[in-house]
């Protein structure tokens, strides 16, 4: 076997696992599933899910990457559990299906990018949004976005999207915050304010059980775990780098960006199309308002170009994460060359993703689907496989690096052990009513 890379330092990891999480996730589907989702009670339990499941799960697919030293699924026989590679494999299956909307969402943002350059959205942009989101034209970006992702796949030029990760992640911060500070001033922000920020316990008490599936998914997809991405990440690290350290600047980075989004995209809102239009607004909500507040501004088509130019590099970033390691999976294992694979994985996930662009139902569907179903199941994997078959092993590792101390990596098993599936399992059940009630009540098609 040849010789593996390691990466070239422990920023460089950083920085590629950022630019995998931080994408799409965060500035559109972030404000979009609070908007719908009862606003700041949506926040709360989105916030716990982070930090108390989607973390410690980071670290489950990290030990596995880093101890496994292979790609996720071979990771699996080298742990000494080759029966459990299909976990690994499934999440290289969730991958393909999530970059297949992923890649017609990442299309509408290349038509936003022209559309601010010639103001097309300026005057109307729901109508804007109907015209790009569905038929012909959001076929022809979806090709364009995918031909890109595989492009930068086949090339293997993923060194320098980890180098432009580095100006792309200050850069959306700094865009953030200029946009939300702009939107404060904006009448009728506080509204969106208060939306956003003052949960109402009991808004929370009583749609607990509607809110945490959507939260659950969302925490999942914007910190890249259960695709197996991370598993992969992990395996080039070194072995005396600190994982919950690593993991913590990650798991912060990317709440904060979506934080932020959430701040230009309430005051937004509320002082446009009208919060309770947004809460029904579905996959649309955060591009329709994010486009009115451009093209209300004076320089709008500068700043409209640049906002989306950043998203567009953020999305790619995190595109490419998810063709990458399946590629490299299939490549590596199977001996076909390493562009040939990405072109036919790639065209076989166009053609997958193509339904998602008949109506944005279909791709609710896609999203409901990754979120609610794949995603719980994938992580509920890791989770039994790290807490009840590999166990022990895996404790050693997460100590390894970290001064955090052995009983922090007991606390940590102990709660993949139990908390961690009794949490999905619950998740998976209200995940699949609500998909099986989608399904027959023809919201989707
Ligand atoms: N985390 C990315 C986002 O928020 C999406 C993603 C999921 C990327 C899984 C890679 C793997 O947009």
């Amino acid at each position: 076997m040849a010789q593996r890379e390691t990466w070239t330092s422990r920023i460089g990891f950083i920085f590629a696992a950022v630019g995998s999480a931080v994408g799409l996730g965060n500035i559109w589907s972030f404000p979009f599933q609070t908007a719908s989702n009862g606003g700041a009670a949506f926040l709360v339990v989105y916030l716990a899910a982070v930090f108390l499941i989607g973390f410690p799960t980071m670290m489950i697919e990290f030990v596995i990457g880093r101890r496994g030293e292979r790609n996720p699924v071979e990771a699996f026989k080298q742990i000494g559990h080759g029966q459990w590679s299909f976990t690994g494999g499934f999440g290289l299956f969730c991958s393909l299906v999530t970059l297949a909307f992923y890649s017609v969402v990442g299309g509408w943002v290349l038509s936003y990018i022209l559309g601010s350059a010639t103001g097309a959205y300026f005057g109307d942009p729901t109508t804007f949004f109907g015209s790009v989101a569905e038929g012909p034209t959001a076929i022809g970006t979806h090709a364009v976005f995918m031909a890109l992702t595989i492009g930068i796949v086949a090339l293997g030029v993923t060194d320098g999207i980890e180098r432009a990760t580095k100006f792309m992640i200050p850069a959306i911060i700094a865009l953030l915050v200029g946009l939300g500070v702009w939107a404060a001033t904006l009448d009728g922000a506080s509204a969106g304010y208060s939306y956003y920020l003052s949960p109402d316990f009991g808004v929370i008490v009583e749609n607990f059980w509607s809110i945490v599936p959507p939260a659950m998914g969302q925490a999942f997809f914007t910190l890249s775990l259960g695709f197996s991405v991370m598993i992969a990440y992990a395996s080039y690290l070194g072995r005396d780098d600190s994982l919950p350290a690593d993991g913590g600047a990650i798991v912060v980075v990317n709440t904060l960006i979506a934080l932020l989004a959430g701040f230009v995209v309430f005051p937004l809102l509320s002082s446009t199309i009208g919060l309770a239009e947004a809460g029904s607004g579905g996959a649309g909500t955060a591009f329709i308002a994010i486009a009115s507040g451009f093209g209300s501004l004076p320089a709008g088509e500068i700043l409209g170009i640049s906002f989306f130019v950043v998203l567009l590099f953020a999305a790619l970033s995190s595109s490419i994460s998810l063709l990458e390691v399946p590629v490299s999976y299939v490549s590596e294992n199977y001996g076909y060359g390493r562009s040939t694979t990405a072109v036919v994985l790639g065209l076989g996930i166009f053609l997958v993703g193509v339904p998602a662009t008949f109506g944005t139902t279909w791709l609710d569907f896609y999203n409901d689907l990754v979120f609610e179903l794949l995603l719980p199941v994938a992580v509920l994997m890791l989770a039994i496989f790290a807490g009840w078959i590999a166990d022990t092993d895996l404790v050693d590792e997460l100590g390894r690096g970290s001064s955090l101390g052995s009983s922090f990596a007991t606390g940590w098993l102990w709660w993949v052990r139990v908390v961690i599936p009794i949490v999905l399992l619950m998740t998976l059940y209200l995940g699949i009513q609500s998909l099986s009630e989608g399904l027959s009540s023809g919201a989707y098609f």
